[in-house]
């Protein structure tokens, strides 16, 4: 147990600002920072820290916390470890109160492997540095291979000798045990004899974004051999391959300032990137991207640019895993290097400047890639090339969320040139993909949707309930809400839900003058830039009651969501898969008070007119409206209910 004096230490010393800065880029943006969240994915930043109450917020996903749960959220470690890592980090000794033999067994194997692989790294770094063997054999390969010594040391590079066992045994002395030494991949044992995995190898260690050491590549010298080219760490609580990015640690700077992050294939790609002065760059380590690696990146840029070898297996492993970039806003490039070379061989031929120079001339998007390729495979055969339109369109169709709407615009048009199909025709193909996966999402919805059957409309004059008075301010905010983060996302019969609420409500039915004033600036501003203002537009907006109204928006719509999955199991990805059903609610509401005002008006006129034909057409008029209302409401029950999870 950590004693709670330390804590207090550690807690008086941690400056959040700091801390999360070693994470995210942070903005100063007047009192505060702001960040793209490293919690959730996203474009524009909602993540906001203030320095003055060690605080941060994010107003787009709710995380919220201080400067502890920042650092245990974020690199997914308890309470005790998180106080550890900050202590660590400044410097400061921690004071443990008595620990039971237990609990010290535990606390080994918890950091056992942390602390393992830090100490095999300095042993092999020494060897490779201070060692006879690992001076003749190891420096001079890196030397060979064109390594200078700074790299080597920043990268800490290893060696391990050739004899059998010479880092087991010097593990062994300073009381690591034979198991941790198996599970952390170092150690093999065969019929009780211990070896060394990485026995004459180089080593290249494996880094999360702190820094720590979570395995290794460990690179052979010999080249005929039948021995693997690398041997890897295999999985354990520490190295989850999924999730590692090679370089990250190193680069994590230099990507954000770039905003771009350059993905190669191998260890030494990224080293003599490095060496050549492109600091931005990571290795996903021979395995197509995952999810977790692109979140990984996401924290820094959404521009990944892939740098493979020209080769068709290049190409192939290029390709895998990039719907998953693209759905996640990612701008991905691509740029495929000469036959015959890898970023490593081409930097070291041809220096920085022409590296940089061949980047930017042969830098291709990812659709467009797929297109050349797809176009060169298919030839002339036409099933073949209506195979790839759909395909294409495919690919494209993933480009949905609501801020990439220009680019999915550019691919569309590119692809109708290269397939030299219509545009229209490739428009309604996309189209169709994104309503089959809206109709995929609503019929998965469903399954789990438990909503129970409306009771209304059942006796003849049902006592209706007058939406007016029912959440009047809570529907007129919802639709704010709605309009500025569905603005621009496709809604059936209509351009977007922009121009759906444009067409069908009455701005003068919102009451709210506040509400009001914010559906106004809305308009304003889609009719002056011809794009929708984000969410970041009404936050940042010099007017302190906008900012406010929109933070208490986003924390009443976080409130509702886990409700939501509570009372109807229905799951929601921040109202993402929702969305259309989120929109129909303020709209059925605002109709639903359209039709209450038409309705007073003609009562009215109705009392008062004395010509029996126009007395005739007000009644049916006023009947129309009814039935109206009555549809109105079937679909209010439907829709508004379970938003208000009210029963
Ligand atoms: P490469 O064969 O391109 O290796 O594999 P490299 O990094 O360029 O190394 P050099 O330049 O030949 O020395 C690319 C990556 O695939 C993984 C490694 O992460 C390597 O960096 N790999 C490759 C393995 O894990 N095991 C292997 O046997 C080979
Ligand atoms: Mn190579």
């Amino acid at each position: 147990m950590i004693a709670p004096a330390s804590i207090q230490e550690v807690m008086s010393r941690a400056d959040i600002i700091d801390i999360v800065g070693q994470f995210v880029r942070l903005k100063k943006r007047g009192a505060s920072y702001i960040a793209n969240c490293p919690f959730h994915q996203e474009k524009t930043p909602s993540f906001h820290v203030s320095p003055s109450k060690g605080i941060y917020k994010c107003f787009g996903c709710g995380k919220a916390g201080n400067v502890v749960t920042f650092v245990q959220e974020h690199e997914k470690l308890s309470y005790p470890d998180t106080i550890r890592w900050l202590a660590d980090y400044y410097k400061i000794k921690l004071e443990e109160t008595e620990r039971s033999p237990e609990q010290q067994q535990q606390q080994l194997a918890e950091e056992g492997l942390r602390i393992l692989n830090e100490y095999a790294t300095t042993f092999f770094h020494d060897t490779l540095l201070n060692t006879e063997e690992g001076q003749t054999i190891g420096l001079s390969y890196f030397k060979q291979r064109g390594f200078r010594k700074d790299i080597i040391e920043r990268f800490r590079l290893g060696y391990d000798p050739e004899g059998n066992d010479i880092f087991y045994r010097a593990a062994i002395q300073k009381g690591y045990n034979a198991d941790l030494l198996e599970k952390a991949g170092l150690v093999k044992n065969r019929n009780g004899i211990h070896h060394d995995v990485y026995r004459g190898r180089v080593i290249f260690p494996i880094q999360s974004m702190t820094g720590r050491i979570l395995g290794f590549g460990a690179r052979i010298l010999k080249s005929n051999e039948k021995a693997p080219k690398y041997i890897n760490t295999p999985e354990n609580e520490l190295y989850v391959k999924s999730r590692v990015l090679y370089g990250m640690y190193q680069s994590r700077q230099a990507i954000g300032k770039q905003d771009e992050c350059f993905l190669v294939e191998g260890y030494t790609d990224v080293i003599s990137l490095h060496q050549g002065g492109v600091e931005n760059v990571v290795s996903s380590s021979g395995t197509s991207l995952t999810e977790d690696q692109l979140r990984l990146i996401s924290q820094l840029t959404r521009n990944l640019t892939i740098l493979y070898d020209g080769d068709p297996a290049g190409v192939k492993a290029a390709l895998r895993g990039l719907d998953m970039a693209l759905s996640q806003s990612f701008n991905v490039q691509l740029v495929l290097l000469p036959e015959g070379e890898d970023p490593d061989s081409y930097i070291q031929k041809s220096g920085a400047a022409r590296f940089h120079e061949y980047v930017k001339g042969h830098k291709q998007d990812i659709i467009g890639f797929r297109l050349e390729v797809g176009l060169r495979d298919a030839g002339t055969d036409p099933v073949r090339r209506s195979k790839l339109v759909n395909e294409i369109a495919e690919s494209i169709s993933r480009i949905n969320k609501a801020e990439d709407f220009a680019l999915q615009g550019h691919y569309i048009r590119e692809a109708s040139r290269k397939l030299d199909v219509e545009e229209a025709g490739l428009v309604n193909l996309v189209n169709k993909h994104i309503r089959e996966r809206i109709e995929q999402e609503k019929r998965q919805q469903r399954k789990e949707d438990v909503l129970p059957e409306p009771a209304l409309l059942s006796s003849e004059e049902p006592a209706f309930p007058d939406l007016r008075q029912q959440d009047n301010d809570e529907q007129e905010w919802e639709l704010i809400r709605v309009l500025i983060e569905y603005g621009e996302k496709p809604y059936e019969g209509y351009t977007d839900v922009a121009i759906l609420v444009q067409q069908r409500i009455d701005p003068d039915l919102i009451e709210n003058m506040l509400a009001r004033q914010v559906f106004d600036l809305y308009y304003n501003y889609k009719l002056k830039y011809n794009a929708s203002p984000g969410l970041p537009y009404f936050m940042n907006y010099p007017e302190a009651v906008i900012q406010q109204q929109m933070i208490s928006l986003l924390q009443a719509k976080n409130d509702m969501s886990p409700k939501w999955s509570e009372n109807y199991g229905i799951q929601t990805l921040n109202g993402e898969l929702n969305y259309i059903n989120e929109v129909d609610s303020p709209l059925a509401y605002f109709e639903h008070k359209k039709i209450k005002s038409l309705q007073d008006e003609l009562s009215k006129r109705f009392k008062e007119e004395k010509d029996p034909i126009k007395v005739d057409f007000l009644l049916k008029k006023y009947i129309d409206l009814k039935a109206a209302e009555k549809d109105i409401l079937k679909k209010v029950n439907t829709v508004i209910v379970p938003l208000n999870s009210k029963k």
